[in-house]
């Protein structure tokens, strides 16, 4: 019996609750995954401007603001139900988070806008094409000199092109409003990055299939 395929929204609204400790017991290597991502961000008092999109209910916040504690964060997500655990976990923060339900993908940005751009864990539900189109968008909204941290899962591409094949094969809805999973190499990743404009692609981890990686406007 082929797989029900949920609607996005209705997979994480469903989930929410759960979401937290799903993710620390089944991410190997959790906290160094997290703070690989955080890691990237100069530590500084300053009140610097953050864009997370797919913010979930914001476990990667948690390492962020050890580094940027004044930081103000635009967090972006399609579920309601992610946003609100956010908003509850980072009740002492709230001056310096703003949150947006909508989808990243539809949703403009403010461009020459924000120092950071990070998405974790999100957008291995797009198409190649999709991916593009939001990273064009993720380069202008950044200030120059700005950068964008991913962490996502990763495949080889052999598997890639087998789960891309099977997509197109079962005529998958891959606009990002369904919950399939597409995960893609990194090699992809990076042409796709160079494209937008994006320079200095740094692989900073890679374990698990997983890996972070940043760029620079
Ligand atoms: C696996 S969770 C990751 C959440 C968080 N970044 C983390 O690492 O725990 C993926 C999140 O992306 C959100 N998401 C998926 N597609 C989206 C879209 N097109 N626009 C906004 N949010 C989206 C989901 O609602 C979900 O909260």
């Amino acid at each position: 019996m082929p797989k029900k395929i949920e609607k996005m929204i209705d997979f994480f609204n469903n989930r929410a609750d759960n979401y937290d400790d799903n993710m620390r017991s089944n991410i190997e290597d959790f906290n160094r995954f997290y703070s690989k991502i955080a890691m990237e961000i100069k530590e500084t008092q300053r009140e610097i401007n953050i864009l997370d999109i797919g913010c979930g209910t914001g476990l990667e916040l948690e390492y962020i603001f050890k580094r940027v504690p004044y930081a103000k964060v635009f967090c972006l997500d399609l579920s309601e139900r992610m946003l609100n655990r956010l908003k509850e976990k980072y009740s002492s923060k709230q001056e310096q988070i703003e949150t947006r339900l909508g989808s990243y993908v539809k949703i403009p940005f403010e461009e020459n806008e924000y120092d950071y751009i990070v998405s974790v864990m999100t957008l291995h539900h797009l198409s190649n094409n999709k991916k593009l189109a939001l990273c064009n968008k993720i380069y202008k909204a950044l200030k120059s000199n700005g950068k964008y941290i991913e962490g996502d899962y990763i495949v080889d591409q052999t598997k890639e092109e087998k789960i891309i094949k099977e997509a197109v094969k079962d005529n998958a809805k891959t606009d990002g409003n369904y919950h399939i999973d597409l995960p893609f190499s990194i090699e992809s990743q990076k042409q796709i990055l160079t494209e937008s404009g994006f320079k200095k692609f740094n692989l900073i981890y890679e374990k698990n299939e997983a890996a972070v990686y940043s760029v620079q406007r």
